[in-house]
């Protein structure tokens, strides 16, 4: 799969997006290192703090799956039809990416590739904890 295939596949993803409050849709698409891809969507709360944005969804659902392993996530958020604009992942969605992911992986937003560690350079992990 092309990184452009990943991207459609996130924006597909946003279709099913529960965003009455916000009206920002969001999808991701992660790919397995196997190849498997786990989409996601964002998903709002009247209680809004309990949202869970789009790429945690994917990451929940492959983990709960039994994949931790990932190589790409794609990510498309707009509130319009129009994913032109780059949707970059918030701080706690790289946290958790990073739970799972070394820091060469790659994100793919709609202008272009980047490697977790632009967005993350320096994280909290488990050897922090040490
Ligand atoms: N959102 C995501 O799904 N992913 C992000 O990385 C940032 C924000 C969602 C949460 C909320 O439903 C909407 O976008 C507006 O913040």
């Amino acid at each position: 799969m092309t990184d452009k295939e990943l991207f459609s596949a996130a924006v597909k993803a946003a279709e099913n997006s529960y965003s009455p409050y916000s009206h920002f849709r969001v999808g991701a698409a992660l790919m397995a290192a196997d190849g498997r891809v786990f989409t996601g969507c964002n998903i709002e709360n009247a209680s809004y703090s309990l949202t869970n944005c789009a790429e945690r969804t994917a990451v929940f659902k492959a983990v709960s799956e039994g994949i931790k392993n990932f190589k790409a996530i794609a990510i498309a958020g707009s509130s319009t039809k129009d994913f032109s604009k780059p949707c970059a992942p918030c701080g706690a969605c790289l946290q958790v990416l990073s739970e799972f992911c070394g820091d060469d992986l790659v994100i793919i937003l709609s202008n272009g590739w980047f490697k977790l560690s632009d967005f993350l350079p320096m994280k909290f992990s488990s050897d922090s904890l040490k």
